[in-house]
């Protein structure tokens, strides 16, 4: 879908960025480099990740990071699970349920990602085609499970996995590294358990796809905005 014009090389010359550089430039990407990341590179990024708060210190994330021939067959699994619609999510997840802002914040972000790709609103095949992507993890070489305990009605461990997952993307971020989280492949739990043989006790949160970003894709063309500090923050003194 995208031509590549970025290499691991060109990339590594513009990292380190500053703390704030890196929170305000990191965005979601939806097309990367076949190169792996460096084992070592790696264990640093994990290492960052694993700094994260949580609850009482319990550190319940499980993450499982999935690349080379079992990537491949991950891919393939999900593929055919999706074809097939055989979905098995551990956490209900209804779109519709976002209302109001959140609703239009939900469109506006696929609409953006559709007409990036050159697909049209009433082209569902072309829609359907694009949101397999999700399947193919967007080309990157590497794909984290964000697996949790079940701890409670699960509501504080998934915060908690949210506090992890940011780190690890911030983290990935500042080393010219990048990721997308990913709901859509929680919605296929069984079939993520089944190919990397994991327990039924632990829960798929989300997934992240995570490699070094194609930076010249039009997938990757247009960072998300977002509302004005009025709509989210209420000051009371
Ligand atoms: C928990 C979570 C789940 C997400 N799931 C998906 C997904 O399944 N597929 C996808 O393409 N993007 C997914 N996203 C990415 C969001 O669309 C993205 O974060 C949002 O549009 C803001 O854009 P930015 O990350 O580029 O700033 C997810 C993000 C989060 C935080």
């Amino acid at each position: 879908m995208s031509q590549t014009t970025h290499s691991p090389t060109d990339i590594a010359l513009h990292t380190a960025p500053s703390f704030v550089d890196t929170v305000r430039r990191r965005q979601s990407y939806r097309d990367f480099l076949p190169a792996p990341v460096p084992g070592p590179l790696l264990r640093e990024v994990l290492t960052d990740a694993q700094c994260s708060p949580s609850n009482c210190n319990t550190q319940p994330w499980n993450m499982h990071i999935v690349s080379g021939q079992t990537r491949q067959d991950l891919s393939r699994a999900l593929h055919e699970a999706n074809k097939q619609g055989q979905v098995s999510p551990d956490f209900f997840w209804d779109e519709k349920a976002y209302r109001g802002a959140y609703g239009e914040r939900r469109q506006e972000q696929g609409g953006i990602y559709y007409r990036n790709l050159g697909v049209a609103r009433d082209d569902l095949d072309g829609r359907a085609a694009a949101g397999a992507r999700n399947f193919s993890f967007f080309g990157a070489p590497h794909v984290a499970m964000l697996f949790m305990p079940t701890v409670g009605d699960g509501v504080r461990v998934a915060g908690d996995l949210g506090m992890y997952g940011q780190t690890f993307l911030l983290a990935l971020a500042a080393r010219g590294l990048g990721g997308v989280p990913q709901t859509v492949l929680g919605l296929y739990a069984d079939t993520v358990r089944d190919v990397l043989g994991i327990s039924p006790d632990l829960k798929l949160l989300y997934g992240i796809s995570f490699g070094y970003p194609d930076l010249g894709a039009a997938s990757n063309r247009t960072p998300m905005g977002r509302a004005d500090l009025s709509e989210s923050v209420t000051f009371h003194s």
